[in-house]
């Protein structure tokens, strides 16, 4: 469920219209909704009741310091992959305790500043990252808490491109290797071993994989048990698909309830700390990128819609061949429907944002790209010297414009010309 709905013919954002807008923002513009945010996180801290837990939302989905700011009103922890990442939450006020850190190539400084921070937890991917880890840590006199990311190899059926479970993926240590891993942690003196954790893919359309993924962790567990290695939360990585079209993805509570009945059965389940790190079930529904169409071009074989954003500002159709919907922001006005690719101005056949999609438009006219609140801007280049769009945050009745339009001159921001005489 989301806050984008049609009154009277126009599409709105919470309660402000869209037209209104483009008209006072131009296009192309990444429209949020607060309210909607605000309703698929509190959908899974719901959904875990009073099991203990940590809703880590995984920055890269959507790292605008307003949506990291709700989201750290709401509670939220923070699941990061650079030192980035870990700058943005705290300006935007996350509190550096609930922040884990995944990603296979965590770098000495980056790995400093968290420690320096101190951040909850380090999601190591391999054994010379544990090493690092721990010289790092020991160059500082710190502890570093450290969960390790264990590819259980499960299919998680879901893109290959954003597949990470299975053996052949770079992710994660293989289970298999797990204990002699846990084993060498538990040995380096500047670390504490304290979790386990997975993360087997994205837009998930299924609970099986999970819990299959589970099954395969718990076991892992009793093996560490048996050798003296005690874990205290269990993080089960993001993950859950969203409908873009019409998938019909497990809810929150759908997931969350299936793991609690697994885990009451398992001893010591009812105190383990479960972490997940979601990050398009709480962003993608509550963003969309608005458009104009600029030329109805009709060929002999395809019209085209060819409209101001492009691959460069939501590069999911072109990258995965992602379906987005696509619907006319304003349909008061009786159009002649065709069916059209909608194309950007970009010098690229692969710069669509949907093909063959039946509209009823003329030139000039908004088109909304639906579920374009992950993935969508923090993915947007300047390929062709395109300036990134505004991004928008609509609240009730007002909006907040949560970053501006990048103008030309940012374009060049850092770049110089040789200097004169230079050969
Ligand atoms: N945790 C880890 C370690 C991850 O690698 C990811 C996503 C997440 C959490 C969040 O997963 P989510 O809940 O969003 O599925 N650009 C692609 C998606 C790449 C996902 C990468 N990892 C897309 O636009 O579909």
């Amino acid at each position: 469920m989301d806050h984008f709905n049609y009154r009277d013919g126009v599409l709105y954002a919470e309660d402000v219209p869209l037209t209104q807008l483009a008209a006072e923002l131009g296009t192309p513009c990444y429209v949020y909704s607060k309210a909607t945010f605000e309703r698929h996180f509190r959908a899974y801290t719901e959904a875990l009741g009073g099991h203990p837990h940590l809703i880590c939302y995984a920055v890269k989905a959507n790292s605008n310091l307003a949506v990291l700011g709700l989201l750290a009103r709401l509670g939220a922890g923070f699941d990061i992959v650079s030192v980035g990442e870990l700058e943005r939450v705290l300006k935007a006020g996350g509190d550096p305790a609930k922040v884990v850190f995944s990603g296979v190539a965590k770098q000495p400084h980056e790995m400093a500043r968290a420690l320096e921070v101190g951040i909850k937890c380090f999601n190591v991917e391999s054994r010379p990252e544990l090493e690092r880890l721990n010289t790092v840590a020991g160059e500082l006199g710190k502890v570093a808490s450290v969960s390790l990311r264990v590819n259980p190899d499960v299919d998680a059926g879901t893109h290959p491109y954003i597949s990470t479970g299975l053996k052949d993926n770079k992710f994660g240590i293989p289970v298999d290797d797990a204990l002699e891993v846990y084993q060498l942690a538990a040995s380096l003196p500047n670390l504490r071993v304290t979790g386990l954790d997975c993360h087997i893919g994205s837009q998930l359309t299924e609970t099986a994989p999970f819990l299959d993924a589970l099954e395969r962790l718990l076991v892992l567990m009793e093996r560490l048990r048996e050798h003296g290695i005690e874990i205290d939360h269990l993080d089960l990585g993001g993950g859950l698909g969203v409908p873009y079209r019409d998938e019909k993805p497990p809810q929150p509570f759908d997931y969350a309830s299936q793991l609690l009945a697994r885990l009451s059965r398992w001893e010591g389940g009812e105190s383990l700390t479960l972490l997940f790190e979601p990050g398009r079930s709480i962003a993608a529904n509550a963003g969309l990128m608005l458009t104009r169409v600029e030329f109805l071009k009709p060929g002999e074989t395809k019209n085209f819609a060819i409209v101001d954003a492009a691959m460069n500002d939501l590069i999911r159709p072109a990258l995965y061949q992602a379906w987005q919907a696509i619907v006319p922001v304003d349909t008061r006005q009786p159009r002649e429907k065709s069916t059209y690719d909608v194309v950007g101005p970009v010098c690229e056949t692969g710069d669509f944002l949907g093909k063959e999609r039946e509209l009823a438009i003329a030139e000039g006219d908004l088109l909304a790209v639906r579920s374009a609140g992950a993935y969508g801007f923090v993915m947007a280049s300047n390929y062709n010297s395109r300036p990134r769009p505004p991004e928008v945050m609509v609240d009730g009745d007002t909006y907040h414009v949560v970053r501006a339009r990048e103008t030309l001159e940012s374009l060049w921001a850092g770049e110089a010309l040789l200097p004169e005489g230079a050969r």
